[in-house]
C-alpha cells in the first residue's frame, strides 16, 4: 500500500515555526584587528608552535634555517610574513619570486600558509595571501603559483576561494634507486 499524506499535514509543516539557523561557525578567538607584517626573530616560537599543531612535529632547526633564507632576503624576492591579532602571531605565509623556472616567466610561488586553528575563518589567510601577492607585484611579476597535496581539500578550498585555478604545469616524480 502506498503511503499517503494526510490532507492537513503539508500545510501544518509549512506553518510550523522554523527554528532560527544556527550561527555560522564562529572562530574560537574573537575577531580582532588583523595586521600583516614581515616576520621578526621573536615570532619564531609562535610559528614553530603553529606548525607543530598542524604537523605534530617541532622543527626548530628547519624554521631557523627558513628564517635565515627568507626573512633576511627580502631584497632577493623572498618573503616570510606573519598575521597578528592583538599583537599575537596567528598565521604565516612564505614564498618567493622565481625567475625562469620550468621555462616560465618569473612568477611568485607560495610555499607555505598556515593559520592557528583557533584563529581560522576570520580572513587571516586571505590577508596573508594578499600581502605576499602585493610584494610579488611590486617585484614586477603578474602570476602566483602554489603546489598542494591532492588530498588537502582544506587548502584547496582556500586557494580556490582566492581565485586560483589549475595551472598548465603538472608535477612529476620518481623514486631514486640506491
Ligand atoms: C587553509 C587555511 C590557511 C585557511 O586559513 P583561514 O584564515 O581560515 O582562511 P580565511 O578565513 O581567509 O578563509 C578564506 C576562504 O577560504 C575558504 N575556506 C577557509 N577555511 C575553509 C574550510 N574549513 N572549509 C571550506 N572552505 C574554507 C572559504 O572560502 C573562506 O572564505 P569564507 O570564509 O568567505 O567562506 C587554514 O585553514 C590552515 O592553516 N589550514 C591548515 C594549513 C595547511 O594545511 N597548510 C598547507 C601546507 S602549506
Amino acid at each position: 500500500m502506498s503511503k499517503t499524506t494526510q490532507p492537513g499535514a503539508a500545510s501544518k509543516r509549512r506553518t510550523k515555526a522554523i527554528a532560527p539557523a544556527p550561527p555560522a561557525v564562529a572562530p574560537a578567538r574573537a575577531r580582532a584587528a588583523l595586521s600583516i607584517r614581515a616576520v621578526r626573530h621573536e615570532d619564531l616560537d609562535a610559528v614553530i608552535e603553529m606548525d607543530a599543531m598542524v604537523t605534530g612535529i617541532h622543527k626548530r632547526d628547519y624554521w631557523n634555517s627558513l628564517y635565515r633564507r627568507y626573512a633576511e632576503a627580502v631584497a632577493t624576492g623572498h618573503h616570510f610574513l606573519v598575521a597578528t591579532a592583538d599583537d599575537e602571531v596567528i598565521g604565516f605565509v612564505i614564498g618567493e619570486v622565481r625567475d625562469w623556472e620550468f621555462g616560465s616567466q618569473p612568477c611568485g610561488w607560495v610555499f607555505a600558509i598556515d593559520v592557528r586553528p583557533d584563529a581560522r575563518l576570520m580572513g587571516a589567510a586571505t590577508q596573508l595571501l594578499q600581502g605576499i601577492c602585493q610584494r610579488f607585484r611590486r617585484a614586477g611579476v603578474s602570476k602566483v603559483r602554489t603546489l598542494l597535496a591532492r588530498e588537502n581539500t582544506l587548502i584547496l578550498s582556500f586557494f580556490r576561494s582566492q581565485g586560483m585555478m589549475i595551472s598548465p604545469f603538472i608535477p612529476l616524480e620518481m623514486d631514486l634507486e640506491q
